[in-house]
């Protein structure tokens, strides 16, 4: 049936759909909003009107507006309609107390209908509960899906968060500088998107993984303390906590030491999670990379629950157990983690979480159930008494379960670290809305990468070095004595909240002899260090005072304000895991024409 629409005219709204409450009673008021849902009851028509504010119930009367309750007839969801009517009280077994306009209806005497809309793919109620529509259809239709109330929440919360930052920088006297988008490449690890050049044909501008490299001049030019919400760009591999586009508070801070940045941090986030009612500690505890490693497996550890890692090494150094024997004798490790009250895993269970070892590289899972009688997978092998002895070290009681693992340091630490966090999540271990956060200190300077032979920056290039292993470093390069570059700590620092890497940051080498031989220790050749960074390097030369800083994920921090573990929950428009915009099918071919215009050919 053909829908006349009407003209909305110079009608303007008096009221959102969230704004009306029992106060209101009996004022005339105008409302505008989708039509959340309809229901027909013969001489009435309840409409749910909703907006970005909220939902209030407006109902159409047969008998006091005729014409409108025709027209009601005609809504169907999503259809946009402007209502006029006066507020009143809902009879007491009618109020929703679920809903901040529940006290309230509006009775309709006219009702517009602005804009009809086809039936929607999907159903916009159930998007967001079990029954999730596919949410590759959701992302198709990314305009529909937006309209969901919490979709809509977690945006407003990132416009708060963004808010109550610029707030604090711009109360603690940091500058917003913004840094080009089209610039050359920036190693923050990642893939870097290309962007052709039409007028230096050949050449091309690479999106910046971060304006690192720029910050860092502003600080050469004496502009004292830079901050920016950037866009950065990394072309890697996606998970749930990464896109390819994304957003970052950059801060960068001149003559500053490692506290300087860290209460700078620590007041921002202070501020931001100000926005949700949760405890939110002034100073965050400060633990190294290497204990976090240590007794946690991982270099971001979630210090919602315990179950840290305990270490059987020592006492396994005599067995003749040769698998544990030959780990000892390689420099391996065995450790343990024990999940309490767990005693009564069955096989099955025990079967899942040895195929989830097995993913990060582990041979097998032992275990030690603790009982009346205690029995282990090892029992055999080890004996009663050895058994007995591996409980009491890693504080095992009656009723709970250890979960042992043997292999090279890197194997132990990853699948122990990942398997502490899997059984929290299982056992519903994580307390919810507490907050842990936590800064991670003196990571390595360098990772040894297997494939080139070579020792990349772990943070990136730019970091200074501890001040103690500066000889080290010294000797590295100058005595080629290659391997101790994997022992060199670097002045960087993480912040960790909940188990995520909420954002990064270093003191930063200020001299250009230093940079130079960071450069060469990555294997950087000068030929090619100064192709990349002569520029950079030159900057250094002019006059540069110390500095540090850091960047923190702006969507990791609203995933956490938001309680939300998909990252696209907190971006209005994101990539899908493949790195494709489903809503605006990107990314797209070009014409011809613009390829020739680049000089480019696609090798099909
Ligand atoms: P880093 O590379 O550690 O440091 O990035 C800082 C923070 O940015 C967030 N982040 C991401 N968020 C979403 N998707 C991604 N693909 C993604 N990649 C990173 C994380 C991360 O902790 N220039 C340095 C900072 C500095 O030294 O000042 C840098 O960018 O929360």
């Amino acid at each position: 049936m053909e829908i006349m629409l009407d003209v909305l005219g110079n009608l303007e709204r008096t009221h959102t759909c969230g704004e009306l409450r029992a106060e209101n009673v009996g004022e005339p008021v105008i409302l505008m909003g989708w039509a959340a849902k309809k229901r027909d009851f013969g001489v009435f028509t309840f409409i749910d009107l909703r907006d970005r504010y909220g939902l209030t119930q407006v109902v159409v009367s047969e008998e006091t507006a005729k014409k409108a309750h025709a027209k009601a007839k005609n809504v169907r969801g999503e259809f946009v309609v402007a209502v006029k009517g006066e507020v009143f009280l809902r009879d007491e077994g009618a109020k929703n107390a679920k809903l901040a306009t529940g006290e309230i209806e509006v009775h309709v005497n006219e009702i517009l209908i602005l804009n009809d809309a086809k039936t929607l793919p999907f159903e916009l109620e159930k998007a967001g509960s079990q029954n999730l529509a596919s949410e590759d259809l959701r992302l198709k239709y990314r305009y529909i899906d937006l309209r969901r109330p919490n979709l809509q929440k977690n945006l407003m919360m990132r416009a708060k968060a963004l808010r109550k930052i610029r707030e604090f920088m711009d109360k603690k006297d940091f500058l917003e500088i913004e840094t080009p988008i089209l610039l050359k490449s920036t190693p923050e690890g990642a893939r870097d998107f290309v962007v052709p050049s039409r007028i230096h044909t050949g050449k091309f501008f690479a999106l910046p993984q971060s304006p690192q490299i720029l910050k860092q001049i502003t600080m050469i030019s004496g502009l004292d303390k830079y901050y920016q919400i950037a866009r950065c760009f990394r072309d890697e591999d996606l998970r749930a906590d990464r896109q390819p586009e994304f957003t970052q508070l950059d801060i960068e801070m001149s003559f500053a030491n490692e506290e300087m940045v860290f209460r700078t941090m620590e007041g921002v986030l202070q501020e931001v999670f100000s926005l949700v009612e949760a405890d939110f500690p002034e100073k965050f505890p400060r633990m190294t990379y290497a204990e976090a490693m240590r007794r946690f497996g991982v270099d971001k550890p979630d210090l919602r629950f315990g179950m840290e890692l305990v270490d059987l090494s020592d006492d396994l150094r005599d067995t003749d157990f040769a698998p544990f024997a030959s780990v000892l004798e390689n420099k391996g490790e065995i450790k343990a983690i024990v999940a309490k009250g767990k005693a009564d895993y069955s096989r099955k269970n025990l079967d899942e979480l040895q195929e989830f070892v097995k993913r990060y590289g582990a041979n097998a899972l032992a275990w030690i159930k603790v009982g009346d009688e205690t029995t282990s997978s090892l029992l055999k092998v080890l004996g009663e008494e050895k058994i007995a002895q591996l409980a009491k070290t890693s504080e095992a009681e009656k009723g709970d379960i250890v979960l042992i693992v043997a292999g090279k340091k890197s194997v132990v630490a990853a699948s122990l670290g990942a398997l502490r966090k899997a059984i929290a999540k299982r056992e519903n271990l994580i307390p919810k809305g507490v907050y842990k956060p936590l800064w991670v200190t003196e990571f390595p300077m360098f990772e040894y990468n297997e494939d080139t032979g070579n020792y990349d920056p772990m943070h990136h290039p730019f970091t200074s070095l501890l001040d103690e292993d500066v000889p080290l470093f010294k000797r590295a390069i100058e005595d080629g004595e290659k391997d101790l570059l994997g022992e060199i700590r670097a002045r960087a620092y993480d912040i960790v909240i909940n188990g995520y890497e909420i954002g990064s940051g270093s003191i930063r080498v200020h001299q250009s002899e230093i940079q130079s031989l960071i450069f060469k220790a990555q294997g950087l050749t000068p030929e090619k260090a100064e192709m990349r960074f002569g520029f950079f390097l030159d900057a250094l030369r002019y006059g540069t005072p110390p500095h540090g800083g850091f960047a923190a994920g702006i969507e990791r921090l609203v995933m956490l304000l938001q309680e939300t573990d998909n990252i696209r929950d907190v971006v209005a428009f994101p990539k899908t895991a493949s790195a494709q915009d489903l809503m605006m099918d990107s990314p797209g071919d070009v014409d011809d024409a613009q390829l020739d215009e680049l000089g480019i050919t696609v090798k099909s």
